[in-house]
């Protein structure tokens, strides 16, 4: 009979683990602050773009001009999307919006050129070169996948990307056939800022497993958008918004939320597994919900919301915060894009993030194959089948 070792301590959830160390971002937990490559996320969001902060993250320095427009060329020139992948969207175009991503994704790497770079221990450098082509042509042709799949499902052709425009731009473009006013084109280009890189996260953390196993790049991006689904990480944003939709009245939301809290039930968009403060993102799209609202004859959502935020207040005491996607769902809404499309936003602005912590893995390739305790019977008698009662 083999004797169990003693029960070792189960860290559930890897809570309060450190598996790597990485210096793609900085989360301080406690105070709310977060840092891309050491700059503060308010500074990015405020002063920045989509473009000038994903060169920081992925080329480890804020762009000169010359360096911000030849970065800039580069996305611009890998935005389309090849032929059999849009016919591959055609086919899987009633599945989920999620779904359909990574159907895309997967598909791209059937038809991207660098798919035979292998990687080789003696000479890691042509893989490493070639996971970074890969991740500036994964950034620049997520935003094509989506907007090419809400055409298509809408029963309309998906439309060719514009070189003359802005990621964020160019995105709002593809998904709605006009070009876009600036200021949207710019809410959504801050809400992609935000969302591009955020230490271990469950998406993250998926694709750096992937990449662990020396798997290739667009195998780890499945894995982060497979993973994002989930109504604990990106669902959130969707699930706030149809709590508005379905309260649909400022005046009924704090019985609604009486209602809710009394059962034990969570509120979308409140909490967070690493934040004890206000998630420092929020800050960003709370206004602009609330002036984007005004513009757009819809005042109410961004009431209800902050009748929300005054309600939360007294779960502040037990560490629970609003965070980033308390307001994202009602700028998505109020932007046009369909409510199970707020995920695949969040994917959009998070690509450049898997593609980094990817990177960094790849740099030091650790596999990461941690232990589960077994609990299970041991060393049962094998029954022959027709022995069995
Ligand atoms: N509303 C009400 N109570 C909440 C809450 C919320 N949004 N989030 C956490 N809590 C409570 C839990 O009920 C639990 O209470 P208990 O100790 O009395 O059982 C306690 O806070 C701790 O929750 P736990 O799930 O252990 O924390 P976590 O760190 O694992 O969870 C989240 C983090 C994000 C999964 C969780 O806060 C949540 O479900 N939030 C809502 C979904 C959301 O907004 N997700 C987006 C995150 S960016």
């Amino acid at each position: 009979m083999t004797t169990l070792a003693q029960k070792p301590e189960i860290h559930e959830g890897l809570k309060g683990v450190y598996f790597a160390t990485s210096e793609a971002s900085f989360i301080d937990g406690e105070v709310g602050k977060l840092l891309y490559r050491g700059y503060d996320i308010h500074d990015l969001a405020e002063k920045s773009t989509f473009e000038e902060s994903v060169h920081l993250l992925l080329h480890e320095k804020l762009p000169t001009r010359a360096e911000l427009a030849a970065f800039d060329r580069e996305l611009k020139a890998n935005r389309a999307l090849p032929e059999p992948v849009i016919q591959v969207i055609r086919l899987v175009k009633d599945a989920h919006p999620m779904d359909v991503l990574r159907t895309a994704v997967s598909a791209l790497a059937a038809f991207d050129p660098d798919t035979e770079v292998k990687y080789d221990r003696g000479n890691p450098q042509p893989f490493t070169e070639a996971t970074f082509r890969k991740g500036i042509r994964l950034t620049a042709q997520a935003p094509t996948i989506v907007a090419a799949h809400q055409r298509i499902r809408s029963g309309l052709e998906p439309l060719a990307p514009r070189n003359d425009l802005s990621q964020a731009a160019n995105f709002l473009y593809m998904m709605f056939g006009k070009e876009p006013d600036p200021d949207d084109a710019r809410l959504v280009d801050v809400d992609l800022v935000l969302h591009l890189e955020h230490g271990s996260n469950a998406s993250s953390f998926a694709a750096r497993v992937a990449a662990s196993t020396l798997a290739d790049l667009h195998c780890a991006v499945v894995a982060g958008i497979g993973t994002l689904k989930g109504p604990a990480h990106g669902g959130a944003a969707e699930a706030v918004m149809q709590m508005c939709l379905d309260v649909g009245d400022p005046d009924k939301i704090e019985g609604y939320l009486e209602d809710r809290l009394n059962r034990g039930e969570r509120v979308m968009g409140f909490g967070h597994r690493v934040y004890r403060a206000e998630d420092p993102r929020a800050r960003h799209l709370r206004e602009r919900s609330h002036q984007l609202g005004n513009k757009k004859g819809q005042p109410q959502w961004y009431q209800m919301l902050e009748l929300i935020e005054k309600r939360m207040e007294r779960y502040q005491s037990r560490g629970i915060f609003v965070n980033v996607d308390f307001f994202a769902g009602s700028v998505y809404y109020l932007l046009g894009i369909p409510e199970d499309m707020f995920v695949p936003m969040f994917a959009l602005g998070r690509v450049p993030g898997w593609v980094l912590q990817c990177l960094e893995h790849y740099a030091a390739p650790e596999l990461l194959r941690p232990l589960t305790w077994y609990t299970g019977p041991m060393d049962l008698p094998y029954v022959p089948i027709d022995q069995r009662s």
